[in-house]
């Protein structure tokens, strides 16, 4: 069965809109690294602004989590997931929202209903015991012993803040033993399936207040619902990893049935997946030392170092051959992948000659120093030298002295990797555990600074200049545009002036929804045309800027404040980086 296209299906005729996956690294929310829930691009909606597609949505999104990259290896854990997600904006809530997920689950997928178990939101100081939901379970037939209630765990958020509430959580008995009376959601052979939650408050802060709407928001996992319906207790032995275990058993000439291969095997088809996902996004991520660049080098170089482990030639074609898998199970769900094929495949090869020049050398070192050392410790001094001369993230370091039972000084290397490196990744940690800020004030004044400046560097450069990317803190902006040498002074001070200038006069920031085909005719900009629903919401400043864009804007550019330019420098072949602040 086809659980994608069945649940896109069912809610379609409960009256959803199937809207296209949102790109896997988020484009105007600095805070996070990658989008870790299908809820994420969604959350300005949350909020109140009218989505353009209504208030009932449906949809599959690629999610990238890897704060559990180092379970990666055991039968659940993997980096790159895609989640089923269904959302009401301010329109249905509990009621049918329960309702559904209950048909979908017994009715289209057949799912037993003595399978199944509930968790509800037990109460707290603030926030009443969900009754609604409770009773909603029992009328549907679920047994209240089967009903548990809990706190912590019925309550979720992205992150630190932003909306949020109670939720419900449905869990099923992933076992040949007899299926207890009594729920317990400690007993390991419940596991969650879905997660249905009710947003209906903002936490800013310690505080939480109504949101203006009530709004649901589930997630199911596509890759545990289908080991369930397959009835596999380890996911790689559903239909979904098989292709790519097949494929990593033929390369490497060993079983996945031999215990001793499993780890690596599973560790190299997560992988695998999460790298096709990364590179093969839009945002055009390529490996480097920070953010996202880090965390595709790091994928990467850990799948090259297991590949090593189960005697793969690692300077053979395995690694295309194992993309080219990925792109060909995918690429229906996400064309990007196969439209940008080229360029994950040229990231791949670079990338592994690189490391397979380094890490047979970093390797030989790592087991000479350790056997030479008199503690039971890696000293930053080395972790440094792995890391600088022989490309060893961190992490990997680490992997390999937890293998022979040795620490090693992280935050030494920290120290020194910081004292060596101006571009200090320490901003990137703080973004690895997550996480949805919200808009700010400021933030929103850079964004609409983001389409002046883009405006003023068509008028002072030329109108062929075009946004590649842009990255917004509370602290300054980031834009790059196509450009093929380095701007003049004199460039700088007219672009800045211009921007400036539109400042001062207090232009008015209007928006409209309209179909895209004719948002592109009337001549609105856009990064990624194809990522964009039909229907998108296009952003003017008087005559001065119109762009397709999510927001949010300020209503008038003079409340943006003055616009200095810090910087501008190569991003890259062809791409120019601005980086700005206003004041
Ligand atoms: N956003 C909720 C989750 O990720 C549905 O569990």
């Amino acid at each position: 069965m086809k659980v994608k296209e069945e649940f896109i299906k069912f809610f379609e005729s409960k009256g959803h809109v199937h809207i296209p996956s949102a790109p896997i690294i988020p484009e105007n929310d600095p805070t996070c690294l990658f989008n870790t829930a299908g809820m994420q691009p969604l959350v300005p909606y949350f909020l109140g602004q009218p989505h353009p597609f209504g208030k009932r949505l449906c949809d599959y999104q690629k999610c990238v989590r890897t704060v559990d990259l180092d379970e990666v290896g055991d039968t659940t854990h993997h980096t790159f997931f895609e989640m089923l997600g269904n959302w009401s904006l301010g329109d249905y809530f509990k009621n049918e929202s329960i309702e559904w997920s209950f048909e979908f689950l017994t009715k289209v997928l057949k799912i037993p209903v003595e399978r199944l178990a509930i968790t509800v939101f037990k109460g707290n100081d603030e926030i009443p015991f969900d009754k609604e939901s409770y009773d909603r379970w029992l009328s549907l037939g679920i047994p209240k012993e089967r009903i548990a209630t809990t706190t912590e765990d019925n309550f979720w958020i992205a992150g630190e803040g932003g909306p949020c509430g109670t939720d419900t959580e449905i869990f099923y008995w992933r076992s040949e033993k007899a299926i207890p009376q009594q729920f317990d959601v400690n007993d390991d052979n419940w596991v969650e399936i879905w997660n249905n939650v009710f947003m209906e408050f903002n936490k800013d802060g310690k505080n939480i207040t109504p949101l203006k709407q009530k709004n649901v928001d589930t997630g199911m996992g596509v890759e545990r619902i289908t080991s369930v319906l397959e009835g596999v207790n380890d996911n790689y032995e559903s239909s979904i990893w098989q292709p790519l275990i097949k494929e990593i058993e033929k390369i490497s000439n060993l079983s996945y049935q031999d215990e001793k291969n499993k780890k690596a095997m599973r560790i190299i088809a997560d992988h695998i997946r999460a790298i096709v996902m990364i590179s093969g996004d839009n945002a055009g991520c390529v490996p480097s030392n920070t953010d996202q660049g880090y965390i595709l080098r790091r994928l990467i170089r850990r799948t090259i170092r297991y590949a090593k482990k189960i005697n793969i030639d690692i300077n053979s074609d395995w690694i295309t051959n194992l993309a080219l898998v990925v792109i060909n199970e995918y690429h229906s769900y996400y064309p990007e992948i196969l439209k940008n094929k080229e360029r994950i495949l040229q990231i791949l090869e670079q990338e592994k000659n690189k490391f397979n020049k380094t890490l047979e050398k970093g390797l030989k070192e790592f087991a000479k120093v350790v056997d030479n050392l008199t503690t039971s410790c890696i000293d930053k001094d080395l972790a440094f030298r792995l890391y600088d001369t022989y490309g060893f993230p961190i992490e990997l370091t680490l992997e390999l002295a937890q293998e022979q039972n040795l620490k090693v000084d992280v935050e030494g290397f920290k120290l020194k990797f910081k004292e060596h490196q101006e571009k200090s990744k320490a901003g990137a940690t703080k973004k690895f555990a997550g996480g949805l800020g919200g808009h700010s004030e400021i933030e929103t004044k850079y964004h609409t600074a983001t389409h002046l400046l883009n405006a003023a560097l068509k008028v002072v450069l030329n109108k062929d200049v075009h946004q590649k990317g842009s990255n917004i803190t509370p602290d300054r902006m980031r834009f790059d545009f196509s450009f093929d040498r380095k701007m003049t002074d004199e460039e700088k001070q007219q672009v800045e002036q211009l921007v400036n200038k539109w400042i001062k006069d207090g232009l008015e920031v209007t928006h409209c929804d309209m179909p895209k085909d004719e948002a592109v005719k009337s001549g609105a900009e856009c990064m990624f045309i194809e990522k964009y629903p039909d229907i998108v919401t296009v952003y003017t400043i008087a005559d001065v800027s119109k762009e397709i864009c999510g927001g949010p804007h300020v209503k008038n550019t003079k409340e943006i404040g003055k616009f200095k330019i810090l910087k501008e420098e190569s991003s890259s072949a062809g791409v120019r980086r601005i980086k700005a602040i206003i004041e």
